[in-house]
């Protein structure tokens, strides 16, 4: 016996009355109803499913129209016909309203996901920040700019001459040797990483007619041993302003100034002695302790000050290099490590941490 009863006739089936046919009919529809039952609701299914009913050539409904109908008997037809009509118009409404569910379903997910929850939290994207050190230069040379002065920048491959003979430091010149030099060609040779940035003194004194009142930021190299607040590249910012008129006044009010900009309005500032070739007189500047307030603490190792950077009058001999009337200009100098100054600023200890590139200390410095 085969399982399959739309591949044999009624005949065969032994439905030789219509109350046989009718049964077999029944079993056919309840055979349908099991299937939709089963895998109507099942988008993957439900295509093959049609396709056994209703597919035009080997579909259960062709197969009986085929088996069933054409070969009854003239007595059974009307019966055959009017339970195949039945059985056809019942699989293909059941079909159609299955197909119309499963268009509904697929509608309402696409639907879902094309929605917008307007009240999600927003995918955050980190932005950048600048540098710490990009941010105390801006900082830095902003508070020159509001007084005056303006931005040039040079070279870091330099000349001997303007690195030290034009700032007074001839060869064998003790101050040659706490500015251990990278040379470029050879030790001693014609080219060299600036140790500071006072060569654009010099440079910028050589190009334009007085008065002078520049800052000049950039990046300084020195064969220092790396350690906690040593490196061998660093950053400086150079100040110089000559004019006829700048006196030694001119240049303590300037510094103060700066210093009050820099630290905060009750930041107060002394000038100690001091030495470089290239000015005279020459002063460490130092400020009150911008974390004790001058009291003592660990940050200004107990003496209230915090050493900023050098300065001094401009040494009259240095505008001899550069054409200047010594007799009628004055100015003054300054040079500051714009690490140090951070550093200082945000109580950091250890300089490597300013160029690591570590985003987790970056970050601090938004
Ligand atoms: N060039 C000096 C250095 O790198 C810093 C300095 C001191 C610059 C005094 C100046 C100055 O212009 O007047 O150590």
């Amino acid at each position: 016996m085969t399982t399959d009863p739309t591949s044999e006739t009624l005949a065969e089936l032994g439905a030789t009355s219509p109350e046989a046919v009718r049964e077999k009919f029944a079993v056919l529809q309840a055979r349908f109803d099991a299937d939709i039952a089963r895998r109507g609701s099942d988008a993957d299914e439900q295509p093959a499913l049609a396709a056994e009913w209703t597919g035009r050539k080997a579909g259960a409904l062709t197969r009986i129209a085929e088996h069933w109908l054409r070969p009854a008997p003239a007595e059974l037809k009307r019966v055959v016909g009017q339970e195949f009509q039945k059985l056809k118009a019942h699989v293909e409404s059941v079909l159609e309203q299955k197909r119309a569910e499963l268009d509904a379903r697929a509608e309402a997910a696409s639907a879902a996901l094309d929605r917008i929850d307007l009240s999600l939290p927003g995918v955050e994207r980190r932005v950048g920040t600048r540098h710490l050190v990009r941010q105390t230069f801006d900082e830095l040379i902003g508070i020159f700019l509001s007084i005056g002065f303006s931005v040039v920048e040079g070279p870091e491959i330099e000349t001997p001459y303007y690195n030290f003979e034009a700032l007074g430091i001839p060869e064998h010149h003790p101050a040659r040797d706490n500015m251990d030099t990278f040379y470029i060609d050879g030790s001693r040779g014609n080219h060299l990483l600036r140790t500071h940035t006072s060569p654009m003194q010099i440079r910028t004194m050589e190009k334009q007619p007085p008065p002078v009142r520049i800052v000049v930021p950039g990046k300084v190299y020195r064969r220092d041993n790396p350690d906690a607040t040593h490196g061998y590249m660093f950053h400086q910012i150079e100040g110089l302003a000559v004019d006829t008129d700048i006196t030694f006044c001119d240049f303590k009010g300037t510094v103060e100034y700066f210093v009050r900009e820099f630290l905060g309005p009750k930041a107060r500032t002394r000038l100690r002695p001091s030495y470089f070739p290239f000015t005279e007189p020459s002063a460490e500047v130092d400020a009150s302790c911008h974390v004790c307030g001058g009291s003592g603490c660990r940050i200004c190792k107990f003496s209230g000050w915090i050493e900023l950077f050098g300065a001094g009058m401009v040494n009259p001999a240095v505008y001899g290099f550069v054409n200047y009337d010594a007799e009628k200009l004055s100015g003054f100098a300054f040079g500051m490590g714009v690490d140090r100054l951070a550093m200082m600023k945000h109580g950091i200890t250890e300089l490597p941490l300013l160029f690591g590139n570590d985003v987790r200390f970056l970050r601090q410095f938004p």
